[in-house]
């Protein structure tokens, strides 16, 4: 399989999501230039409405008119996040620190996802939150007035921080948010330039009371996320090298990249520039003689959604690769180091699981069989990359669950291909 061409993914999830959040709670108008319209971010747009706020259908061009920290009201049915723990967990620090009660539901794969991670922080700030026995949703929150907090997490979750910053911002409290490794920083990012008070010092945020946001105007880049799928494309290529126009290169989000040039992939930056408070570049991506590498704890949030492509990519490569303290993996959109792991086994792979990661051991010969994806967009688009190696032929149950973050995943992966 050879690669050619460029690429422009579609707009990062993470921020598409922020921009709607921060452009209701703003004072005044907010253009959105590029917002993904995934299913992910059309549940964050019909949450937003049911509380109240006025978003248009998601538009390449469109304008989010704020209500002011406080605007939002009583929601008249339970706020559906679908498929999405970003809707439902950012979201939840907004209810927090509101006059109004909210019940979040969701799909199944939601439904069972941790809540009570985000439930402990916002109640230790004053909220009232009401979960089932096993932690997930339906989650119902009485929110009011918060008081300030000082919160070390867990576990590295930037839903977690994020819902806390919002929680106080809303509520005009000081907030202080430390976690074990710093995560994804879009929040702090958009706040800051939006004039709330914001300090960071490594893995800690602190915000102070203000009592507005400015409306500002945002780009959305091109999802890292999403061009991974890409640059694991053309590294596990024949030949050819394939250019991924105008995507974030935030550090908090380049790990994949760092790691697929660590395993002998070519990846270089160009263009590299700042827009809308994000550093931007174009990844230029050819093959190399991969190798197994080693993931390690530390770096695994800043590649956290990427790493079950890592282990398909891997499965191409000489050795071993091993990923560990990636626990966090088996509370995604689904249990991503056994349902790999089993995928990886099906279609002939030699693949291990460990408690909070996995063992790939590469090889040459072909892999063929029927991938189960769970509905989980990022394994349907990992075994759809590793299905376009040379010499395999893997089907894949349920290829439409990539709406939930690329609608157009399968066709821009057919133009680049040329076999
Ligand atoms: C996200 C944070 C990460 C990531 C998710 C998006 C965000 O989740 O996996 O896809 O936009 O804040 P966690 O906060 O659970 O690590």
């Amino acid at each position: 399989m050879n690669v050619h061409g460029s690429l422009r993914v579609p707009g990062d999830k993470s921020i598409s999501h922020r921009s709607l959040i921060l452009g209701t709670i703003a004072d005044g108008d907010s253009r959105i230039r590029g917002i993904l319209p995934s299913a992910d971010v059309h549940s964050t747009a019909s949450v937003l409405r049911t509380l109240g706020a006025e978003i248009p259908d998601l538009a390449p061009e469109m304008v989010v008119r704020g209500s002011g920290l406080r605007g939002l009201s009583q929601p008249p049915a339970p706020l559906d996040c679908g498929n999405s723990g970003t809707t439902t967990r950012l979201v939840a620090g907004v209810v927090a620190a509101l006059p109004i009660r909210a019940t979040f539901v969701g799909d199944a794969s939601l439904s069972r996802r941790p809540m009570r991670r985000v439930a402990r922080p916002l109640e230790a700030m004053g909220a009232t939150v009401e979960l089932p026995e096993h932690g997930g949703l339906p989650m119902t929150i009485r929110g009011g007035q918060l008081h300030a907090v000082d919160w070390t997490s867990e576990t590295a979750s930037a839903q977690v921080k994020s819902a806390i910053l919002l929680a106080a911002l809303i509520a005009g409290v000081r907030a202080e948010v430390t976690e074990p490794v710093k995560t994804r920083d879009h929040t702090e990012r958009m706040l800051a330039a939006r004039g709330a008070h914001l300090t960071v010092h490594g893995e800690q945020v602190v915000i102070d009371p203000s009592d507005r946001v400015d409306a500002t105007d945002v780009v959305v880049p091109g999802d890292p996320s999403s061009a991974a799928f890409f640059a694991g494309l053309a590294a596990i290529a024949d030949e050819g090298s394939l250019r991924l126009e105008n995507v974030c290169v935030n550090e908090t989000r380049k790990g994949f990249f760092y790691q697929l040039r660590l395993a002998g992939a070519d990846v270089r930056e160009e263009n590299r520039r700042m827009e809308g408070g994000e550093p931007v570049a174009d990844l230029i991506v050819s093959p190399g003689e991969l190798h197994g590498s080693v993931v390690e704890g530390a770096r695994v949030p800043s590649m956290v959604d990427e790493l079950p492509l890592l282990a398909c990519i891997a499965t191409r490569a000489e050795g071993e690769t091993l990923i560990t303290g990636a626990g966090e993996l088996r509370v995604k959109e689904s249990d991503r180091i056994t349902a790999v792991v089993d995928n990886l086994r099906a279609i002939g792979a030699d693949a291990e699981e460990l408690p909070d990661g996995m063992l790939i051991r590469g090889s040459s010969r072909p892999l063929e069989g029927r991938v189960l994806t769970h509905g989980d967009h990022r394994l349907a688009m990992a075994f759809g990359v590793l299905s376009a190696a040379r010499g395999n032929s893997i089907a894949i149950d349920d290829r439409d669950c990539v709406a939930v973050s690329y609608p157009n995943f399968w066709s821009d992966l057919e133009r680049v291909i040329s076999l």
